[in-house]
């Protein structure tokens, strides 16, 4: 299986799946990383472990439309299977969405179909969830449409909220089985445990 990502920040989710294909617990090979921001530790990370690195935005490419095909072709031009997001804070274009339809995956830091939907997102959700009283929290990969944060929940993985829990520590303490949870359901897709829609 073949990935490409696409991440705006940090990419430690990014990083761990990375992590996992090289120790071999999970079968896949990251091919591409895609950001929207040149200055991205994502994009820094994917120089680091020889990956290729483009730096695509509307902005770079000249309009939204131009981006959807450029992001295609770095996908389709190295064979990519399965699109991951890792912290990506863009809509993907209609044509990646259509060519990888079923294909494309999302990691949000929360059980969806709570705290999700535009302007959900980094500590907003985290803030949210602990303002709401919530006694769990966790994290959710689903496969990707339209909108934001609605399409098929493929899996989940959840954690305890004690009493005065900052967002903070809800953050940490949800980004820590994020980075599990991703490769695992990755690597239960290779092993046809979990179909694609
Ligand atoms: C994660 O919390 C993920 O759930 C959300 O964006 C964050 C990305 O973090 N979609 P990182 O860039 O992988 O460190």
């Amino acid at each position: 299986m073949k990935i490409g990502f696409l991440a705006s920040h940090g990419g430690s989710n990014m990083q761990a799946i990375i992590d996992a294909c090289k120790a071999g617990s999970l079968q896949a090979e990251p091919v591409v990383v895609i950001s929207n921001n040149g200055a991205s530790r994502a994009l820094e990370r994917a120089a680091e472990e020889g990956i290729a690195g483009l730096h695509l935005s509307a902005k770079v490419v000249g309009d939204e439309e131009k981006l959807d095909d450029a992001i295609l072709d770095a996908l389709t031009s190295r064979g990519v299977d399965v699109v991951v997001l890792a912290g990506y804070m863009r809509k993907i274009g209609p044509r990646v969405l259509e060519h990888f339809k079923g294909r494309i995956l999302n990691i949000h830091p929360a059980l969806l179909p709570k705290f999700g939907g535009q302007g959900m997102f980094g500590m907003n959700v985290h803030r949210a969830v602990v303002e709401a009283g919530e006694t769990e929290s966790g994290a959710t990969i689903h496969v990707v449409d339209a909108e934001y944060d609605t399409g098929p929940v493929l899996a989940q993985a959840r954690v305890p909220l004690e009493p005065g829990d900052t967002a903070e520590d809800v953050a940490a303490r949800v980004l820590k089985v994020e980075h599990q949870l991703f490769s695992e359901t990755l690597q239960k897709i290779v092993d046809g445990e979990i179909s694609l829609p």
